[in-house]
């Protein structure tokens, strides 16, 4: 008997396929219009000058809005357009600095935080959800469960009648990029001299960390970096990243001995266990990841000038009391994420000069 004929693959389905799978350095100039950032999908989209300007104007936008006026100026610059917030997976920070980044720039915002509550119920395709948005609203900004599927929002509304920017919240385990820049800014605000030529030691679930992949990829814009991770062995960091590292010449080490490592860090990146990935419930719980939480004899060991980062949420891998010594940035990091997200839309929306004129 012949082999049932395989299904034909729907013509839209291949198109997204065949522009998916291209090399990523082939997609990237379609995410800008004009020279300037469109699109903010993937770490790999920065530069060194890129992100160097975004922490400059991240800096003169706090310093603005210091004074009334000039927060009523910031809030006067997209008082005419709206902003949608989809975040299809939970999330505490990264929705409320999106929002109040768009409240410092005027933006109105709409929000579906719940697929439950919209027409995906009805059958509704996820491609026809995002093209609706893009009928009220001049921004999407979004996080989604499923690694990719922000890419295809920003492929599917190109080429539409009314295509508007997409900004990548967090995608699957793949990439969260707009953390990765406020961990640049934290970053480059607390190590003294800057981010150039420090110790970057980073700890936990780096295998379904989105945020250590993604600021993994934005280090290759500084020079003299080295990395070093430590994790429990079902989660190190994986092949693609460290193939990344090995292209660009930087230098790593993995390690078992995070007091050590410790010692020798100029910042520390923790992370919290990503179980939310796990293939069934309860699995990483069976692994002891004890060795790799940051407690007071990791503080002792700490450099005077060290300093401790989490994209939090935390779990036990730091715990509260660490929160109190001076080198615990893991909340100015969390406020730092307002001020560059702001930069950012500012950027999209080509606000930069005139922000930087403001007197
Ligand atoms: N860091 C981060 O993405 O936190 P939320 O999940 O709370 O947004």
């Amino acid at each position: 008997m012949a082999a049932p004929k395989a299904a034909a693959e729907p013509h839209r389905e291949r198109r997204w396929r065949e522009f998916h799978e291209r090399p990523l350095e082939e997609k990237l100039p379609l995410f800008f219009r004009d020279g300037a950032l469109y699109d903010c999908l993937f770490s790999q989209q920065f530069t060194r000058e890129s992100l160097d300007r975004l922490c400059t104007l991240a800096d003169r936008m706090r310093s603005i809005t210091k004074e009334k006026s000039g927060d009523d100026f910031l809030q006067s610059l997209l008082s005419n357009k709206r902003a949608m917030l989809y975040f299809s997976q939970p999330s505490t920070r990264t929705f409320l600095s999106f929002s109040s980044a768009c409240h410092i720039l005027g933006l109105r915002v709409l929000e579906i935080r719940d697929l439950k509550t919209s027409s995906v119920v009805k059958g509704e395709s996820l491609d026809d959800t995002i093209r609706t948005f893009s009928s009220y609203v001049d921004l999407v900004i979004m996080r989604h469960h499923e690694p990719g599927f922000v890419e295809r929002a920003s492929w599917g509304l190109n080429g539409t009648q009314r295509p508007v920017p997409v900004i990548n919240a967090g995608s699957g385990a793949d990439q969260h990029p707009t953390q990765a820049l406020l961990d640049i800014y934290t970053l480059n605000r607390y190590l003294q001299g800057g981010l150039d030529g420090k110790r970057i030691l980073m700890v936990g679930d780096l295998k379904r960390g989105r945020t250590v992949r993604s600021l993994a990829y934005l280090l290759k814009n500084y020079t003299g970096i080295h990395l070093s991770f430590a994790a429990p062995d079902a989660f190190r960091m994986q092949p693609d990243i460290l193939d990344f590292l090995n292209r660009h010449d930087i230098p790593y080490e993995e390690t078992d001995d995070l007091l050590a490592a410790v010692e020798k860090a100029d910042a520390v990146y923790m992370t919290r266990i990503q179980d939310e990935h796990d293939k069934s419930s309860g699995d990483s719980k069976k692994i002891d990841t004890s060795l790799f939480h940051f407690t007071q004899k990791h503080l002792d060991r700490l450099p005077e000038n060290g300093i401790i980062l989490h994209p939090l949420p935390r779990r036990d891998e730091i715990s509260p009391e660490i929160d109190d010594d001076r080198r615990a940035v893991y909340w100015r990091q969390e406020r730092n994420g307002m001020w560059i997200r702001a930069a950012l839309i500012a950027t999209i929306f080509g606000l930069e000069a005139k922000i930087l004129a403001k007197k």
